[in-house]
């Protein structure tokens, strides 16, 4: 290979997102023998397990005795099925106060996620925190009017920050509703589309979705739900953080008549 083809190999990886090097020695697939089939199988069984269970509403078995978010954390770092968790750092499970009125829910950590295993700590999580400021929320806000707790869909970075699969962020779910059932949010706001799909079943668009109040049924409790754009997207799109105003307005209204 000549140094011209490595440098436009190797920026055509950082293209698809192979932005990090997973292991310390290289590892040459050309010629790297393919794995046994049973091997693939056996490999497979209980993320399919897994995803199978949660369509069905079936939690994993070590969740259904968490009774603190804590306990919760503990059954994540516990939780082997999930893929992603192979090629994650960190477990990146939730920040602010588990005691906060407003629940914010993203959609998959990010590098810097990862790096901290803390969820919106990069520049998203700037731009958030601007923005709850804006409306008198902070994530470090010890009184439970002003302060929001965090999470996300799923718990795990994927590779190269691409959209979690459906089978990924099935998977995450049953997690996500014990965490909403302990946290017992006033109301949840959904940071982009993922978690809004997710939460409320609804498929559309998140700029069709956004800014109109829906539910989220959580163990037969109806939590109010806003969804709004997601901080990566103002980032990309400035001119989109009007709507997104119009939408901490409105969170800030109801937050003040309840
Ligand atoms: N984007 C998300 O959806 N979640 C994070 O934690 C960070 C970025």
């Amino acid at each position: 290979m000549t140094p011209a083809t490595a440098a436009a190999a190797l920026a055509w990886l950082a293209e698809m997102g192979a932005d990090e090097i997973i292991g310390d020695t290289p590892v040459n697939r050309m010629v790297a023998a393919p794995a046994p089939a049973a091997a693939i199988v056996t490999a497979a069984r209980p993320f399919a397990a897994a995803v199978q269970a949660a369509r069905k509403g079936e939690a994993p078995a070590d969740l259904a005795s968490c009774s603190t978010l804590a306990e919760i954390e503990a059954a994540l770092s516990a939780f082997d099925a999930c893929p992603l968790k192979k090629t994650a750092t960190n477990l990146c499970y939730a920040d602010g106060n588990p005691y906060a009125r407003v629940m914010l829910v993203g959609e998959a950590p990010g590098r810097d996620e990862d790096i901290q295993g803390k969820p919106f700590v990069g520049r998203s999580g700037q731009l958030l925190d601007r923005m709850l400021a804006a409306i008198g929320l902070d994530r470090k806000a010890d009184d439970r009017d002003s302060a929001v707790f965090i999470t996300n869909t799923i718990f795990w970075r994927p590779p190269g920050n691409r959209t979690p699969t459906e089978a990924e962020t099935a998977m995450c779910l049953p997690f996500l509703l014990r965490t909403i059932e302990i946290q017992k949010p006033d109301v949840i706001v959904c940071l982009g589309a993922t978690p809004a799909h997710r939460l409320t079943g609804r498929s559309d668009g998140i700029l069709k979705l956004r800014g109109k109040w829906t539910e989220a049924t959580v163990s037969g409790r109806k939590i109010p739900l806003l969804p709004t754009l997601h901080p990566a997207y103002l980032l990309r799109q400035p001119a989109q953080k009007r709507l997104a105003w119009r939408d901490l307005l409105s969170l800030r209204q109801a937050l003040d008549a309840h």
